[in-house]
Formats: C-alpha cells, structure tokens, sequence
C-alpha cells in the first residue's frame, strides 16, 4: 500500500470512529483514578466491558451503549475535556491547579485519590540562605504558592521521582502529592508545608454540558448519590 493510500485508510478509520460515537466520551487515566472511578461509573451502570490494565487498548466500549472511555496520561485528561475530545473526565485537583482548568466545568468532587500537595525536603536538614530551589513536576503551583509566601525561588521542573532530587544536590525543596508519607520517608525526606488538600473531580466540558445534558444528567445523579452514601 502507497503512503498515501494508507493515510486515507487511517483517515477513513479515524472519521469513521468520530462520527459513529454520537453518545458521552470519559477521559480517566490508569492506575488509582480508573481503579477508584470504576465503583462509581458501575452504581450509574457504566461497566468497561474490558480491562484497561491489560490492555494496550486507549478507546474502551462500556456496558452502557452510550458511553466510552479513553485512557490517557493523567496530566492529559483536562486537555481532552477542554477541547472536547471527551466530554467529561476525571483529574486530581493537583493537575487541575497545574494545568489550569479555566475552560472546563469542575462539577464534582469526587473524593477519590485523596491526598496533599507539600513542600519537603532533607530530613533535619536548614534550608541555605539564599534563594531556594525547587524541584517538581508541578511548577505552577510551586511558583504560585512561593509567591503567596513571599518568597522568590528558582523552579527546576521535573516528570518524576521527585524525592530524588533533595538527596542528589537537585534542588533544596520538592513539591509533590504526599499520602501516607511513606515514600519521603524511604528516602530520607520529610514533609514541611502542607499546600492544599488534593482530590479527583469530575470535569464536563462547557458545550457537552448544555448540548448532551440529557445524557450527563442521570450519570451525575448517580455519582452524587454514591458520593453521598460514603460521606
Ligand atoms: P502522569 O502519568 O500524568 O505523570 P501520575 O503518575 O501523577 O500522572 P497517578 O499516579 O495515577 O498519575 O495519580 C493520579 C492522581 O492521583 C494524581 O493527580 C493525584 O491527584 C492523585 N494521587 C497521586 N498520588 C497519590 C497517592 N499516593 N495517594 C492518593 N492519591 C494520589
Ligand atoms: C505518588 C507520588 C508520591 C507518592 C506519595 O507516587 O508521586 O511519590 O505517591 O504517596 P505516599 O505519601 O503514600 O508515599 P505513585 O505511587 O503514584 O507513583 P508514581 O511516582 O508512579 O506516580
């Protein structure tokens, strides 16, 4: 097949999946937001018909024939419901704060994936007198809170791992998600500020709010009873 044949098969196939699926598309990301967003869609009787955890598979069709689910980097998830490639979806308050949610309805509080965005650093280690450095994934919202401190710092931006970074001279603080603590105290770090509290919530984009309502609606319901009968 020549270059150009197959781009308009691959094209064929992709107008083909847009414009057969008329019905609701849920972005979620693998890993705790899928594991603890399932309970959820099964009370509002959306089952995944297969596992994403053992599959390769990104497009997922449920038991419910009007909804799918895409599986995606959990930093993607607001972007995909921004510009309407899924029309709801599920992220953590960190990666709303991060990547800026402003074009996005943030509906529900979900309650799942609770946790807390920190500073930390060295056990029993003082911080130098000069201007910090910060090393995190989440540069935003460590530039952010720093200012509301009153203190100017230099952000190292980072994809991972950040508990390394303190330990290997890379940065005098980090800024991460923290639950149980466990992993600052495998590596010899120790929680300083707390930032804010972290949860998943669900995002609707602002058209498929209005223009497929009568499809969200029953879905919401359901979450918010569920939400209501674990509070
Ligand atoms: P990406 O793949 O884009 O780097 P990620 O690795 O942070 O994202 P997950 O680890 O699945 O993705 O975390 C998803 C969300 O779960 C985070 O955005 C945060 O809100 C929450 N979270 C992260 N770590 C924890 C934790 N240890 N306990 C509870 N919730 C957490
Ligand atoms: C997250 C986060 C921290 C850890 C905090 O990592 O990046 O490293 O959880 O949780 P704790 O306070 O309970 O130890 P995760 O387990 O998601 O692995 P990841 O680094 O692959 O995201």
């Amino acid at each position: 097949m020549t270059g150009n044949n197959q781009k308009q098969q691959d094209n064929a196939l992709l107008n083909e999946v847009d414009n057969e699926f008329n019905g609701l598309t849920l972005a979620l990301s693998k890993g705790r937001i899928l594991d603890e967003t399932m309970p959820l869609l099964q009370a509002a009787g959306v089952d995944l018909l297969e596992d994403p955890s053992a599959s390769r598979k990104l497009i997922f069709p449920t038991t419910h024939p009007n909804v799918r689910v895409l599986i995606l980097r959990a930093s993607d998830v607001p972007t995909y419901v921004e510009h309407g490639a899924a029309d709801f979806g599920v992220a953590g308050k960190d990666v709303l704060l991060e990547h800026g949610a402003n074009h996005v309805y943030e509906l529900l509080d979900l309650r799942i994936a609770q946790c807390k965005l920190m500073t930390a650093g060295v056990k029993g280690a003082t911080l130098p007198n000069r201007r910090l450095r910060i090393a995190t994934k989440y540069v935003n919202v460590a530039r952010a809170y720093f200012a509301s401190q009153g203190q100017q710092v230099d952000v190292i931006k980072l994809y991972g791992s950040m508990e390394l970074a303190p330990l290997v001279g890379l940065g005098d603080l980090i800024v991460d998600v923290v639950d149980t603590g466990n992993t600052l105290i495998a590596n010899g770090l120790e929680p300083r500020d707390h930032i804010c509290d972290v949860s998943s919530r669900l995002i609707v984009n602002q058209v498929s709010y209005k223009r497929k309502f009568a499809l969200l609606e029953p879905i919401l319901d359901s979450f918010k009873e569920s939400i209501k009968a674990t509070s």
